[in-house]
């Protein structure tokens, strides 16, 4: 099913973004639908966390339209957009170190709103691995491990749409996996739709149905993932060389 038979979960039209003077995206258009899970993909450079930082309202100065189920949220406060059901992970995931996992996820219950925040038992039964991590501190967790807990964080408020930014980076292949199988259970155990942000090809393949590829704070690109994924001059022009 493609976005346009759904109905909006995310659609932006039109955003430019600045970083003080220095533009950074240029008239990106999204539109995912509810419950999609959707690809996000281009080089080191290429503005995918630009384009999370603008739907945020965080960091940059941007201008376009950005609905979220509907509502405008463009100009809101990175604040408002949460509490209107928008959760971002950043690429540098921003676990407490100091506190342990638990106290992780407690914190994010005042992001909450009005909503009932997922209980950490909840949390538990979806994502099994976090079970023995639960009671570790911060810098006592792997890459891999603080991915998960920081995914975990995020859909504390219920979140209807998820913003993962580069969740692979930095994960050995076999930590990949364990990320990418909680990732693909997320939408229906949690009923949220997934914008992915990454440059692992075969990560994204495995997950989305629909990729917009990014060069230069540009939409050059936008089909389905499995036309991209075998395309090898598309992939060649606009992601690098895989080291995996
Ligand atoms: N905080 C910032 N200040 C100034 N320029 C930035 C900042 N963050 C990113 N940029 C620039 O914006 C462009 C897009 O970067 P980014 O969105 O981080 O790309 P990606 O996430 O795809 O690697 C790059 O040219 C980058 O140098
Ligand atoms: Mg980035």
């Amino acid at each position: 099913m493609s976005g346009s038979e759904r109905s909006s979960m995310l659609s932006v039209r039109g955003l430019d973004g600045w970083y003080g003077s220095a533009q950074a995206l240029f008239g990106v258009d999204l539109e995912v639908g509810v419950g999609e899970v959707v690809g996000l993909l281009g080089r080191n450079g290429a503005g995918k966390s630009s384009t999370f930082n603008a739907i945020m309202n965080l960091e940059l100065r941007s201008s376009g339209e950005i609905f979220v189920a509907g509502r405008s949220v463009a100009k809101r406060t990175a604040d408002q957009i949460a509490r209107a059901g928008v959760a971002w992970v950043p690429e540098d995931r921003r676990i407490f170190s100091n506190l342990t996992v638990r106290e992780n996820l407690d914190l994010a219950r005042f992001a909450c709103g009005d909503r009932e925040p997922v209980g950490v038992d909840e949390l538990l039964d979806s994502l099994p691995l976090l079970d023995k991590l639960i009671n570790r501190k911060g810098n006592q967790l792997s890459g891999g491990e603080q991915q998960l807990v920081a995914i975990a964080r995020a859909l504390v408020p219920r979140p209807a749409l998820l913003l993962l930014d580069e969740p692979t980076e930095g994960l050995a292949p076999l930590i990949v996996e364990g990320i990418a199988d909680a990732i693909a259970r997320l939408p229906e155990l949690f009923d949220v739709t997934i914008v992915l942000a990454e440059q692992n090809l075969p990560f994204v393949t495995s997950l989305t149905s629909r990729v917009y590829v990014l060069e230069t704070g540009r939409v050059v690109h936008a089909g389905p993932t499995a036309d991209f994924a075998a395309d090898a001059e598309l992939q060649d022009r606009y992601l690098s060389v895989s080291v995996a």
